[in-house]
């Protein structure tokens, strides 16, 4: 089993720092997420740890090894790329087989290791088939067949569900995982689709431009974001600037005095409070307590499990986001309609704007 610490890691491409001093530990037989928006450094930092990019400074180890700049074939790790990278005028056994003869595993070996592989992938009907002629979730099959045939320390994924319709996405997620857990392989999984992330996950890193906002696990990331970007980018959030004052938080943009009951012991930086759509709280009878707000249902959107309520607020000038899970059509709200809104203390998140 091997563990990944990347210290301080940098890539540079001419002027574009594209990793910047990353600081990462990855634990053994760990299935861990790098997670952020487009070209904020997933592919590179992946490419690193496999051996395709040397960093310009820092550290890769693997264990207690410095792998810093041994080539890839010496590093024992498997990768699926981002586009498959198969041959597709081989067959699926041709595939799977080809890192094993690159290592000059014998015949028979090779034979064994590609049957048994394609059992575990449920392709061994397809095994003399040429991989043009399979769908895409069949050829995303072939392509984790042929990063875990050579038995890898490390498997490396750069976002392999990308091309598959939702359905397929579902169950290759499963077939991952139970590959995954069946063979314990420290894994590293490259995604922007957060319920990927966090369904999957051990722990994710949250990625935003050359560098990481948080690790934790999929709860932490969701339930305590440390900053705005994180909150925003996990989820969805109700996310406004609140100020300090004499009195305690206000919110401009609800016109409300905060109630939080969540620790918060940020000075006078710039903050945010963070409220999840999940966590509101709608009646049409007045509400008592604090934080309680008037508003109006401006729309209301139906997704089949959730219903989506957005209420204006603020007289009009601010609108906040309600999800419920769809009880039936006789708890809809009407569009229209007037709405007593409650965020409840613990529920309100006070959180630092992210340093650029
Ligand atoms: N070979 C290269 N030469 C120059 N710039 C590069 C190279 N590879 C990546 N970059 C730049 O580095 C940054 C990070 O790229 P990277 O491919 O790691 O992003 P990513 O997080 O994988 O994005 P995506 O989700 O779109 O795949 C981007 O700004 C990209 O343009
Ligand atoms: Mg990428």
């Amino acid at each position: 089993m091997t563990a990944v610490t990347l210290s301080k890691i940098t890539k540079q491409f001419g002027d574009v720092t594209a990793v910047k001093e990353l600081d990462i530990t990855i634990k053994e037989g760990e299935f861990f997420t790098f997670l952020g928006p487009s070209g904020c450094g997933k592919t590179t930092t992946l490419r690193m740890i496999a051996g395709f990019y040397y960093p310009s400074a820092g550290k890769v180890k693997f264990n207690d090894r410095d792998m810093t700049t041994v080539s890839p074939e010496k590093r024992n790790t498997g990768m699926v790329f981002q586009n498959y990278a198969l041959f597709p005028h081989m067959t699926v056994f041709e595939n799977v087989a080809f890192g094993l003869k690159v290592r000059k595993v014998n015949k028979a070996e090779v034979k064994r290791r590609v049957e048994d592989v394609l059992e575990k992938v449920r392709l061994k009907p397809f095994i003399d088939r040429q991989v043009s002629q399979l769908s895409g979730g069949q050829q995303q099959r072939v392509a984790l067949a042929r990063a875990l045939v050579i038995e890898p320390d490390i498997l490396l994924l750069d976002e392999p569900l990308s091309n598959l319709d939702a359905r397929l996405r579902d169950e290759m997620r499963n077939e991952i995982l139970r590959l995954q857990r069946e063979y314990g392989i420290t894994t590293i999984y490259v995604t922007h689709d957060q319920v990927e992330a966090l369904t999957m996950s051990d722990r994710i890193a949250v990625f935003n431009v050359g560098n990481c906002q948080q690790i934790g696990t999929p709860t932490e990331i969701y339930n305590q974001p440390v900053n705005d970007f994180v909150a925003e980018f996990i989820g969805e959030t109700n996310l406004f600037k609140v100020k300090k004052t004499g009195e305690g938080l206000f919110c401009e943009a609800l016109n409300l005095r905060v109630h939080t009951s969540r620790e918060n012991s940020m000075k006078n930086e710039s903050i945010k409070m963070s409220v999840r759509p999940e966590a509101i709280t709608l009646s049409k009878t007045k509400l008592e307590g604090v934080n309680v707000l008037v508003g109006k249902v401006d729309l209301v959107q139906f997704t089949g499990e959730s219903v989506h309520s957005f209420i204006k607020v603020n007289e009009g000038h601010t609108t906040l986001k309600v999800t419920d899970l769809n009880r039936g059509p006789s708890t809809y709200l009407q569009e229209g309609s007037d709405i007593y809104v409650q965020l409840p203390p613990d529920q309100v998140r006070i959180v630092p704007v992210a340093k650029e």
